[in-house]
């Protein structure tokens, strides 16, 4: 049997992530060979993680704790659900993976790229998305047409140039890795872009 295909959907806060994510979802329903995943979380042990991470009282949490935390998280989701699903021949579709770390952790909290980059190979035993849907929005344009930051998650209370940072990141990273990162603008209504997230699969080959 061949291997899964693995996606990752990437992008700034308040790009309408969770909104194009739910339209797969729909689009997808009833296929027991794609699985929808979410980071950080996806297993017991990830989402207990995810709610010491983004736990707004947690606000002393220094930058190295947080990224081996996401990366704990990770290895988790990877060893448990993640690897065995693709070896089933499951297409894997995950809300966030190892850019958002790259982007968060690794630029906007200047932990360094080299750094993040060693810490996602650790935690993902080499594995890699076949594709990466980027969801190119600035944060200015997100943050106002969601209409504030969510006050609950504690990375998100995070100011517009923290936002300014993962979002130039996420620029960077999809200049180093052109072949695997596919960026959708994200400022058209929903179904315009949901129909260019699905050009994408089509055109790699997921559909
Ligand atoms: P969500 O809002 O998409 O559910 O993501 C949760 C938050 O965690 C969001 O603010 C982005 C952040 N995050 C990181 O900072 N690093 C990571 O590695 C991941 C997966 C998420």
């Amino acid at each position: 049997m061949s291997k899964g295909k693995f996606v990752t959907i990437e992008g700034c806060e308040g790009v309408g992530k969770t909104t194009q994510v739910e339209l797969l979802k729909k689009r997808f329903a009833g296929r027991g060979d794609v699985l929808f995943l979410r980071e950080p979380g996806g297993t017991p042990i990830s989402e207990r993680i995810r709610g010491v991470i983004l736990d707004v009282n947690n606000g002393e949490m220094c930058g190295t704790c947080e990224v081996l935390l996401y990366s704990a998280a990770r290895a988790q989701l990877v060893e448990q659900v993640i690897k065995p699903a693709l070896d089933r021949g499951v297409t894997v579709i995950c809300d966030r993976f190892t850019d958002s770390t790259l982007a968060y952790q690794g630029y906007a909290r200047g932990l360094g790229a080299d750094t993040v980059e060693t810490l996602s190979s650790i935690a993902c035993a080499g594995l890699t998305p076949d594709v990466t849907v980027f969801l190119d929005l600035d944060p200015a344009a997100a943050f106002s047409r969601k209409g504030g930051a969510d006050k609950s998650d504690r990375l998100e209370q995070e100011g517009m140039e923290f936002h300014s940072r993962v979002y130039e990141g996420y620029k960077l990273i999809a200049k180093k890795y052109p072949e695997r990162v596919v960026c959708v603008p994200a400022d058209g209504n929903v179904e315009q872009v949901h129909k260019s997230v699905m050009d994408v699969l089509e055109e790699r080959g997921i559909l």
